[in-house]
């Protein structure tokens, strides 16, 4: 037998190779919910439209909310004789309310079905991943609020640099995060239209309202060609790069996570929760979340250099290479999702090491930058002098093996004599952060100030 949805001309069975690389069943399944109500708003307008009667357009209603919920109790058997989502829908539709099912189909083609079933599922996921945005940056702001004056010290080439507080690093995430939402948003927008109604690629000779199909399915207005409506799948792509560097944010902080927490380093810790032992060294305690989001973003970006390739030689309009563009785009979205919720959940779990972050903060004479800075504010030095001279006091300290601020007074004198004890006071870690006050510096009251405007802001986002 052949196809009973377009097996007019057919009279031979496919090949199995051929249904075996044909169908999409498999993957296209999740789009069941957004077929449906794609399908309901056409019904529903086309019956408004006097293309099909009131009474067919209510047993259509009626028969896709039967499916929609036989799908979700598990009771609806997906056949991958009939290829796709759509047409195992229309399929099950036809036996539930017979021939009226047929009229269904009337004014769309698969190629528009897909295009706004697909618009309508990204456009879910980009809600879905927002709101793990929100759910991450309160997570790093609840900590920030906690640890605005712990001290950690700042790298720069993974060598001290200058202390930080850890409140001011992760902060850096929550701005991270909100330039990730931003660009989530922006794909939002530019998918916000409707492809339905585009038909197979030119339209349709029947008098449909695609406004109204895409003020139902809450879209901002159709697309306005329907070449372009069928054939593009530059949404998918511009919300997975947005999914990409979200991604890889989220793999920074996983590999600083993995950095800290090792033994060598130590400057946090994970509790049983976020980490794993090994079967062979009892004392392990692997961050084994961290390093998996580490490498689910290598599925992300993945993805979207899948989809780049399937798309780049294309001619319009519909090809069926498309049919390639949900799988490994619900896979990265997926996997973003996950290392979205692992990172919160490693947030809201470590615990810095306090003692061994300020310690470690005054190691590789981090706070000669503040040396520098008081020469030159204390004795009008130009700064390249001062550098000089604060370059040669950190190897006179660097041969005893002391620290800037263990070192002699007279021992920096002998190279600057008019340094004076007051330069002790800049020395230390605490008056370091402390004196960075400048707009977005680190400077514990800054980070304070900072966390609560994120405080307001995510709650201001909630109402
Ligand atoms: N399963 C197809 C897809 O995902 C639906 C569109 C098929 N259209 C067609 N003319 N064969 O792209």
């Amino acid at each position: 037998m052949s196809n009973k949805m377009w097996g007019g001309r057919f009279s031979e069975r496919p090949d199995e190779i051929m249904e075996e690389i044909n169908v999409s069943i498999d993957v296209d399944r999740h789009l069941f919910a957004q077929d449906i109500a794609a399908s309901k708003a056409h019904a529903a307008m086309l019956a408004s439209q006097g293309i099909i009667t009131n009474s067919d357009a209510k047993n259509i209603g009626k028969g896709l909310d039967t499916i929609l919920s036989e799908i979700g109790k598990g009771d609806f058997e997906f056949k991958r004789a009939l290829e796709d989502i759509h047409m195992n829908v229309e399929s099950r539709l036809s036996e539930l309310i017979g021939p009226a099912a047929g009229r269904l189909h009337t004014a769309r083609s698969r190629n528009d079905q897909v295009a706004t079933d697909f618009r309508l599922y990204v456009r879910d996921i980009i809600d879905e991943t927002d709101a793990a945005l929100a759910a991450f940056q309160a997570a790093l702001v609840n900590r920030a609020l906690e640890h605005a004056a712990t001290v950690m010290p700042g790298f720069t080439h993974l060598q001290t640099a200058q202390p930080v507080t850890f409140g001011h690093h992760l902060l850096a995430y929550v701005e991270m995060a909100a330039r990730d939402r931003g660009r989530f948003q922006d794909a939002r927008k530019r998918l916000n239209e409707s492809p339905l109604g585009a038909a197979a690629l030119a339209g349709t000779s029947f008098p449909i309202d695609r406004h109204a199909t895409a003020k139902a399915l809450l879209f901002d207005r159709p697309m306005a060609n329907s070449l372009d409506a069928v054939s593009d799948r530059d949404f998918v792509l511009e919300t997975l790069s947005a999914a990409s560097i979200c991604a890889v944010h989220m793999s920074r902080f996983a590999e600083e996570i993995v950095i800290w927490t090792s033994p060598l380093v130590g400057l946090i810790r994970l509790s049983d929760k976020f980490t794993t032992g090994s079967s062979i060294m009892p004392q392990k305690r692997n961050p084994d979340a961290a390093e998996l989001v580490r490498a689910k973003t290598g599925r992300v970006i993945g993805a979207l250099n899948g989809l780049l390739i399937v798309m780049k030689g294309l001619p319009l309009a519909y090809q069926k290479d498309m049919q390639e563009d949900k799988q490994g785009a619900m896979e990265g979205f997926a996997a973003l999702s996950l290392a979205i919720r692992a990172m919160t959940g490693m947030v809201r779990d470590l615990v810095p090491d306090e003692a061994k972050m300020k310690a470690a903060a005054g190691e590789g004479y981090a706070t000669a930058t503040d040396l520098a800075d008081w020469l030159v504010r204390t004795l009008k030095m130009p700064f390249r002098d001062a550098h000089h001279v604060t370059g040669r006091i950190v190897a006179k300290a660097a041969e005893g093996g002391v620290a800037l601020h263990e070192l002699p007074l007279k021992e920096m004198q002998a190279i600057e004599p008019k340094i004076t004890k007051e330069v002790l006071g800049v020395l230390s870690v605490e008056s370091s952060v402390k004196s960075r006050t400048s707009f977005g510096g680190t400077a514990p009251k800054n980070v304070a100030a900072q966390a609560k405007v994120w405080v307001k802001r995510l709650e201001k986002e909630r109402k």
